[in-house]
């Protein structure tokens, strides 16, 4: 049986641009190769599971618009169901214009559109699919307030919950304790509970400073260099792979997809994590958010023969 995925999220359409370096305020840099490009952490997130065999329905807003029906019609594509994927008439589809430099590191400003006009009775609307879900996925380009009544829909029925707080913001107390999974990069970590992390050490502490709020496992994502797991049982250190790098975007989510599906199938936490791992290494080897996401099939090969 496939694991059953819900998430909800945002959905934008990536303006991408590559650039020499990134400009200073003020400077005008000649840029290359510019390209659209569907993302949005929530929608690359369901695709990332759905691409790793899970069956998925993605929750959230677009704008009947071009972008918004190219964003459908791509997740339609994967056989991902988008029935509560509102086309909202009051406004545009999310964008995010994406700097890529030339060593593959991005920086992206949004203008979320729809994706902030997500509201409590589109979760109602998806009730029922959310408590028949293995997991429920959510990040934070979407409504604190929407994104937190979906929170506990899920956890009344014991649904298990992964949120990645992607942008950081301060979350509350009694939301934090009713996460299974905290899936926070070091940056967000560093917001959500003041430790700068730098190393292994300062990890440990800021994803059990975490723990001490309530949240069930903490997942510290560190770029290249893997995954740092603190639960009630283990705390543990999942190095990550070492591969060329194209483009970061959207590694973090191959990561939360990877984990949700892992995790769904019963994979305990750090080979979950080494699953998680393997998606987000293979994502950043090519450019673009969706389109770098892999399949079930490539990240099997490559997890092959690498420890
Ligand atoms: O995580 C990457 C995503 O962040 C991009 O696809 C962009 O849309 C922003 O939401």
């Amino acid at each position: 049986m496939p694991a059953k995925i819900a998430v909800v999220g945002s959905l934008n359409m990536d303006l991408v641009v590559r650039a020499p370096h990134m400009p200073i305020p003020g400077e005008t840099v000649i840029g290359s190769d510019f390209r659209t490009i569907p993302g949005g952490k929530g929608a690359n997130q369901a695709v990332a599971a759905a691409r790793l065999g899970a069956e998925v329905t993605m929750i959230g807003r677009v704008g009947d618009d071009d972008f918004g029906r190219a964003q459908l019609r791509n997740l339609g594509e994967l056989g991902i169901d988008t029935t509560h994927v509102i086309v909202d008439p009051e406004a545009a589809t999310g964008i995010a214009l994406i700097t890529l430099d030339a060593s593959g590191q991005n920086s992206i400003v949004l203008a979320s559109g729809a994706n902030m006009r997500l509201a409590r009775e589109d979760i109602n609307a998806a009730q029922v699919t959310i408590v028949q879900s293995d997991v429920l996925v959510l990040q934070l380009e979407s409504p604190l307030e929407v994104v937190t009544y979906a929170i506990d829909i899920a956890h009344a029925e014991g649904v298990k919950v992964i949120l990645n707080p992607a942008p950081a913001r301060p979350l509350p107390e009694e939301t934090l304790a009713r996460l299974d999974y905290l899936i926070p990069n070091e940056s967000e970590t560093a917001l959500l509970t003041g430790i700068e992390v730098t190393d292994i050490h300062s990890a440990k502490e800021a994803a059990e400073r975490l723990r001490e709020e309530g949240v069930g496992t903490v997942i510290l994502t560190l770029g290249a260099r893997g995954a740092f797991l603190v639960s009630a049982e283990e705390s543990v250190h999942v190095p990550g792979y070492k591969v060329e790098v194209v483009d970061t975007t959207a590694a973090g989510d191959a990561f939360v997809g990877g984990l949700a599906v892992a995790l769904a199938q019963g994979q305990n936490l750090a080979e979950a994590a080494r699953y998680a791992n393997a998606a987000g290494a293979l994502a950043v080897t090519r450019l673009g958010a969706q389109p770098s996401l892999p399949t079930r099939q490539e990240v099997e090969e490559f997890m092959k023969g690498r420890s």
